[in-house]
């Protein structure tokens, strides 16, 4: 079997790093914000050119409390993409605010920049864009608007960890350093995951950061005095010091999921299979590998069969979803995230997938017969 995923060849390269990790942790015995997180923030603000990162709970939490710093409540819209992962759009509800969506770019399977600015309207107060798949979204146009509108950028980093983008000045900029916060995740598949969960925030805006700080741990200034109703959302110590171990794994992780795309995308030979695209100046680090097929149950039970693990991400978009029924949007008002969920497949996709599995997947793909 070719899994669509695993988890277990990671662990047996790295274990016993992650073993002293862990081992330093219960000898400190010190569990809540201690050393681990400060130098996991450190060095993960570093690895981006950011100049803060505040660990915390999970993405999803990434997410609001981002939304909760840029002053985000009730009334107020938030722009964000018809078709990914629901977390991205929660945050947003969570807030008492209303996620307004648009459509996608079937180019690189980002938000469509071009509809954007029709989006926007006298209540909107920030955009969130997903950086999907492992790929960024087209951030130049995007900021501009945001500049003109005066909008807060909330980006969803949360398959793009390491992902960079050349802007107009020429300089590549790593995912979550453009807008005003960039929020990731440490879910375990993520290209950089924690062993349970886990999720971290970066800015460069003093204020931001400081404000973040407080809404992670209960709203503290003082050991037991509290400034504002914050929350418990705070990233723990064995889990940062596991995060510090791949963190020095990534590039390399990353850069075998680029050689792994690459040789999928030499040796697919169909035509009726769409691969993904990489637009010009952006670094995609292969989150997912994900293909499109108008005959997608038919061809995912056929791998299947040949002892090929697939997945589908994501088999409906956020306003078909029965959580957001309320949002008033029917069926048809998004046409490229609906076919999007309809036609996505993604491929067997880890740092550590094999070259032999790679061909024998391509292999099966080309003999799939119609
Ligand atoms: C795009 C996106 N945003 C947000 C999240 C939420 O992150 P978490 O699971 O850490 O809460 C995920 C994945 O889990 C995701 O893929």
């Amino acid at each position: 079997m070719i899994p669509a995923m695993d988890l277990k060849r990671q662990y047996g390269q790295i274990k016993k790093e992650l073993a002293a990790a862990i081992s330093r942790v219960f000898k400190r015995s010190n569990y809540i914000l201690g050393e681990e997180v400060r130098s996991l923030e450190g060095e993960f603000a570093a690895y981006l050119g950011v100049k803060y990162a505040v660990g915390v709970n999970s993405g999803t939490d990434a997410l609001f409390l981002a939304l909760k710093a840029c002053g985000i409540g009730k009334n107020d819209e938030v722009i964000t993409c018809a078709f990914g992962y629901i977390a991205s759009v929660l945050g947003i509800s969570y807030c008492g605010a209303k996620p307004v969506l648009v459509d996608m770019n079937e180019q690189d399977f980002n938000i469509d920049v071009t509809k954007l600015e029709k989006a926007i309207t006298s209540r909107t107060k920030a955009i969130l864009p997903v950086h999907l798949y492992g790929q960024m979204c087209d951030m130049g146009p995007l900021m501009r608007l945001a500049r003109k509108y005066r909008l807060k950028v909330i980006e969803d980093c949360a398959q793009a960890h390491g992902a960079k983008q050349r802007m107009a000045n020429g300089k590549w900029r790593m995912a979550g350093t453009i807008g005003d916060v960039g929020c990731y995740s440490f879910y375990p598949t993520k290209n950089m995951g924690a062993y349970g969960d886990g999720g971290m925030l970066v800015t460069n805006n003093k204020s931001l950061y400081q404000q973040l700080l407080l809404l992670r741990d209960y709203g503290r200034k003082g050991r037991y005095e509290f400034a504002i109703r914050g929350y418990n959302s705070r990233l723990d110590e064995i889990q940062a010091a596991m995060l510090r171990v791949k963190l020095k794994y990534l590039e390399q992780w990353n850069k075998k999921r680029q050689q792994a795309a690459s040789l999928y995308q030499r040796k697919i030979k169909r035509t009726d299979l769409l691969l993904p695209l990489t637009s010009p100046g952006r670094n995609h680090v292969y989150h997912l590998f994900v293909v499109r097929t108008a005959q997608r149950k038919q061809l995912q039970e056929y791998l299947q069969r040949q002892g090929i693990g697939t997945a589908i991400h994501y088999p409906l978009p956020i306003h078909l979803q029965a959580a957001y029924r309320d949002l008033p949007y029917k069926k048809g008002r998004f046409p490229a995230a609906e076919q999007m969920s309809q036609e996505v497949l993604s491929l067997p996709m880890f740092p550590e997938l094999k070259k032999t599995e790679i061909l024998s997947v391509c292999q099966k793909l080309n003999n799939f017969k119609r």
